[in-house]
């Protein structure tokens, strides 16, 4: 048999932790879908910013700037450099809003696809479909939202400066050299625009939210703990406990007059009227039995 009070331990501890896994994991879940959503939007809006800084330099600079004697090559004709550039003064890497145009073969060496960016540049070259890739990524000191889209070369005018070294501008090959960058291919994928945004901060703040529900849900399940067990104790199990004293006092030696106990729960002034009916009828019995017995 078990007492009453571990019998209430057992179900709140049971609905405790049913709350806390389904409660904490719902509330987490909703949290991190937010927050992702959050990031998504804002990383999609400043690569919208980023495409039309591309697209300004294809534009306006370089018609213009295309003016200029041949003999300086000027990379801020190039819509690659000034989208890149824009981003770098945003804050840089260490803010976690970055966009690079990295490329498994580049002009550039800064643009050289680390492991993580050639992964992505695979999977948009195994799949002619993909058309964007999103998700987040652990660069090691922080988490960092990312979209990437393919790089593919549909201009034939930027193989120009991307096809050969004998076609490209001296002046860039004086700058560039000829060693990388060249060989890219009509609509092959040569690289990708990947934009980030910084979520660990956000990520971590949803730790502390969920363990500030587990707390509360803890510090609730602990109060109701105390104060249903105080108040069974106080209107069940003490009252019971008497009225079995006074019960077995009353089978022994007839006992005195037994009444609820107070504060006890109004259920138990039946059994204490009977318990107390079963003396007094016991009582009579046994004066009439004592009678009796004088009698003879
Ligand atoms: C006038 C020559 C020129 C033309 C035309 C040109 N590019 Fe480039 N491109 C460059 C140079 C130079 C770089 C390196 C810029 C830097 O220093 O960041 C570059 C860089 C890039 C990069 C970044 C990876 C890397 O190789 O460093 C991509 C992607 C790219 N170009 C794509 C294109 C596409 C797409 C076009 C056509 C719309 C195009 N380019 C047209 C000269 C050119």
């Amino acid at each position: 048999m078990r007492d009453i009070r571990s019998i209430i331990r057992r179900i709140l501890l049971s609905v405790f932790l049913l709350s806390l896994i389904a409660g904490t994991g719902t509330f987490y879940f909703v949290l991190h879908d937010r927050a992702v959503q959050q990031a998504e939007e804002q990383a999609r809006t400043l690569l919208a910013t980023a495409l039309a800084v591309r697209s300004y330099t294809n534009e306006h600079i370089l018609p213009k700037l295309s003016q200029l004697p041949p003999t300086t090559f000027n990379e801020e004709t190039v819509p690659s450099f000034a989208a890149q550039t824009v981003f770098r003064s945003l804050g840089g890497q260490s803010s976690g809003y970055t966009y690079r145009e990295p490329a498994l073969n580049p002009t550039s060496p800064a643009d050289r696809a680390s492991a993580f960016e050639i992964d992505l540049i695979r999977q948009f070259r195994d799949r002619d479909t993909l058309t964007e890739l999103t998700g987040v990524h652990d660069s090691g000191t922080e988490r960092l939202f990312y979209v990437a889209k393919p790089m593919r070369i549909t201009n034939a005018a930027c193989l120009i400066c991307h096809d050969t070294p004998e076609r490209a501008p001296p002046a860039m090959l004086a700058r560039y050299g000829s060693a990388n960058g060249f060989g890219w291919q009509l609509n092959e994928v040569i690289g990708i625009q990947l934009l980030t945004v910084p979520v660990t901060r956000q990520f971590s703040g949803l730790m502390t939210l969920t363990a500030y529900l587990a707390g509360g849900l803890l510090l609730i399940f602990t109060l109701c703990y105390a104060a249903l067990s105080a108040t069974l104790d106080a209107l069940l199990v003490q009252p019971l406990k008497s009225l079995a004293t006074a019960a077995d006092a009353a089978s022994v030696s007839g006992g005195h007059a037994v009444s609820v106990p107070r504060g006890a729960a109004s259920e138990l002034s039946s059994i204490a009227a009977a318990i107390e009916r079963l003396r007094r009828s016991l009582a009579r019995s046994m004066a009439q039995l004592g009678r009796d017995d004088s009698a003879r």
